[in-house]
This record gives C-alpha cells, sequence and structure tokens, in this order.
C-alpha cells in the first residue's frame, strides 16, 4: 500500500523535510546529501522513442526525492517511505521481484558499483509523490534519482547524457526491455518551461517555450494500474521490428525513419496489425512536428486537435488505451473549455494529458470526478501541472 502522506506532499520544500526527517528517525543522523528529481509528462510522440522516432517530453512538478549518506560498509540500506519498508543489499540477485522498487534501487546500485568500483554503499531514504505506474515515468525518476544522488555523493562526474544513457541501461536491466531514452532525456534534460522536441534517429533536441494564452495541462490518473513489463508493451516493440524487416525486403531501406506512407500499403492486406502499428508510428511522428508549429503559434484549438488525434491512434492503431480512459476523453468532447487530450505514457491504464482553458480546471476537475466515479466507482486524481526544468 502506498503511503498517501507522501504522495499528497505537494512542495519541493515540503517533500525535502519529509524525507530527510523520514531519514533521521531510519538512519539516526542527518543525511549527507539530498536531491530531488522530477517525473515527465509527454506532450506527444508516444511509442516513437524505441523506434527512432520523435516526441515531445518535459519535467513535471512531481518529485522523487532521495537523502543519502555513506554507509561505512559494502552493504546499502534503502528505506521507501512510499512503501514504508527498508531492505538491506549487498546483492540484488537474491529476493527482488519483477520491476519492484527494490528491484530498481539494487539494479542502480549494482551498476554502480560495477561501473565505478565502489567501495562503499549508502544509507538511503526515497520517498516521491510522482504518482507510480501511471505513465508519468516514476520508475525512471527513481532510477535516475538514486543513481545521480549516489554519483553526487561519490564525486562521480556524470551527468546530462550521459547520465541519461546509464539510467536507460540500468532501466533495461531491471525490466528486460530495451527501453527508449523519452523519460530519461525528458527528466535529465528538460528548461523550465520548454518542451523538449526529441529526435531519436539523431539525438538532436530543440527546446520551445510552453506558452499558451490563457490554458492549463491537467493530468488525469485513471487509478488503473498498469506495469512497463507487460507482455502488451514488448509485443508492440517486437511488431514494430517485425514490420521493419519486412519492409526492408521489399524496398530500399535501412530504420524507421526511411519507412514512407505508401510502403505501408505492402503490409495492409497480409499483416494488419504491423500495418496499424506502422502507421501510428508514421503520422505520430508527423504529430510531433506539427505540434511544434502549433505550439509556437500558440494555437489551442490546433493544438488539441493534435492530441485528440494522437489519442486516436493511440486507441485504434497502436492499441494500448484502456476503457477507461477512453471514457475521460469522450466526456471531455462535450465539456467547453477543453481542447483536447490522450493517453501519456507506456498505456494500458495510467494518467492522460489535457489542454484547457485556464478558467475552467475547477469545473472540469468536479465533472470529470463526479462522473467517472458513477461509471468506474473510483476516483481520478486531476493535477495541474507546471513544468519546472529537468534534474
Ligand atoms: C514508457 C517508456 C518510454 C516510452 C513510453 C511510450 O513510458 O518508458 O520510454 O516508450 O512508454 O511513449
Amino acid at each position: 500500500m502506498l503511503l498517501d502522506e507522501v504522495m499528497q506532499v505537494s512542495t519541493k520544500e515540503q517533500l525535502v523535510k519529509k524525507t530527510s526527517e523520514e531519514f533521521k528517525l531510519q538512519y539516526g543522523t542527518t543525511p549527507d546529501t539530498v536531491t530531488l528529481t522530477p517525473g515527465r509528462i509527454n506532450i506527444i510522440g508516444e511509442h516513437t522513442d524505441y523506434n527512432d522516432g520523435l516526441s515531445m517530453p518535459a519535467a513535471i512538478d512531481r518529485w522523487m526525492c532521495v537523502a543519502l549518506s555513506k554507509s561505512n560498509k559494502k552493504a546499502s540500506t534503502i528505506y521507501s517511505i512510499n512503501y514504508k519498508k527498508c531492505v538491506t543489499m549487498s546483492t540484488n540477485k537474491s529476493n527482488a521481484t519483477q520491476g519492484s522498487w527494490i528491484k530498481l534501487a539494487s539494479t542502480s546500485i549494482d551498476v554502480l558499483t560495477d561501473e565505478f568500483d565502489l567501495q562503499e554503499g549508502g544509507n538511503v531514504a526515497i520517498g516521491g509523490n510522482i504518482p507510480i505506474g501511471c505513465g508519468l515515468s516514476s520508475s525512471s525518476a527513481f532510477i535516475i534519482a538514486i543513481t545521480h544522488t549516489f554519483c553526487q555523493l561519490f564525486s562521480i562526474q556524470i551527468k546530462n547524457r550521459d547520465l541519461a544513457y546509464l539510467c536507460q541501461k540500468i532501466e533495461s536491466i531491471t525490466l528486460g526491455i530495451n527501453c527508449g531514452l523519452l523519460d530519461q532525456y525528458g527528466i535529465i534534460l528538460s528548461k523550465k518551461n520548454h518542451f523538449m522536441v526529441i529526435d531519436f534517429h539523431d539525438d538532436h533536441i530543440e527546446y520551445i517555450p510552453v506558452h499558451i494564452n490563457e490554458c492549463s495541462w491537467l493530468v488525469v490518473n485513471s487509478q488503473i494500474h498498469r506495469e512497463l513489463s507487460d507482455t502488451a508493451f514488448i509485443q508492440r516493440m517486437n511488431e514494430c521490428q517485425e514490420g521493419l524487416d519486412i519492409l526492408k525486403d521489399k524496398f530500399n531501406i535501412n530504420g524507421f525513419r526511411d519507412i514512407e506512407e505508401t510502403m505501408l500499403l505492402e503490409l495492409q492486406a497480409e499483416h494488419e496489425v504491423i500495418y496499424k502499428r506502422l502507421s501510428h508510428l508514421i503520422e505520430e511522428n508527423k504529430r510531433v512536428n506539427d505540434m511544434k508549429d502549433q505550439i509556437q503559434k500558440g494555437s489551442a484549438d490546433n493544438v488539441g486537435m493534435l492530441l485528440k488525434q494522437s489519442h486516436e491512434s493511440l486507441k485504434s492503431l497502436y492499441q494500448v488505451s484502456c476503457k477507461e480512459i477512453d471514457y475521460i476523453i469522450a466526456l471531455s468532447e462535450n465539456f467547453d473549455g477543453w481542447y483536447g487530450g490522450r493517453i501519456v505514457g507506456g498505456g494500458f491504464g495510467g494518467c492522460s494529458i489535457h489542454l484547457l482553458t485556464s478558467h475552467v480546471v475547477d469545473e472540469y476537475n468536479s465533472y470529470i470526478t463526479t462522473n467517472y466515479l458513477k461509471k468506474f466507482d473510483l476516483i481520478p486524481d486531476i493535477i495541474k501541472v507546471s513544468f519546472p526544468g529537468g534534474l
């Protein structure tokens, strides 16, 4: 069970205070260092990062906080404030359950120990207010928070893209998936009040100001839990790869970015599912570029339309949505002042992101809460997000 207390902590300052207090209760001293790592949102460009595509993430004002001191011994001890549980780990090979926070922590510490020949472990308290497993990168933030804090305390000079690659490696080992870099780039490389336009093909990053007049970005947590390691996620990756391999045999292409829409017609008859997956990829990449233009123009209507198109594609072509989030989107269509929204992150549950006129935010909140509760007997968590910049 999650400890609601820490999830409800709203400011960075309160989170630092809470984490430091919990550290003291656990270890009897004050920590040597305390750090904050944000979660991330992705405006558009979903399920594109591992396919050489484009995405538009930004760090958000939800955080993972780590308090750390050297342990004066080989082993490290981690106290999770969210789960109210303490684990000492001299090796990760034993009792760690796949995907759990213990496995994330132990893999992070193992990789750090191996790569940088650490002779000493750490005492850690970690807690945060990023909704867990909901599409806002709580797992990546967790890994980055631990890795970055150890690097800071042990004077390991690794940051920016190199830190992102290291944390991607840790996440891939932990989850058994070759993850993309969306989460790590979004969390580490974001700039305050900007969205990043990332091209994963050549690793190019452009920053665009987030400002759209009199509008707010909202995240609605459906409370439907998902696991990144779900077979469906891996299946999507494999289907895209299979599609690329088929097209490589038919056309003179090297990678996903060489695929043209007309080539997809070759897949339509015999490989309908793969056709759908790759259609999403090609169209979603285009939407990222269109979104960049529309945000720069400040056109809330067109930004909203692209969000809606992305959701439809994730629902019908990539098939990673769920009935609860489809319902939230359908409900929103009838709400004045809602421009658009879509499921965010890996999918199959979790959060959706929405663009609204600022003055209707409270009204929207009660409208969605009332109807969603009635339909699914669940209370959605609705938060307004801002973009404070990355690590
Ligand atoms: C998860 C992964 C990301 C990305 C998204 C889908 O959040 O961690 O790398 O693939 O799903 O866009």
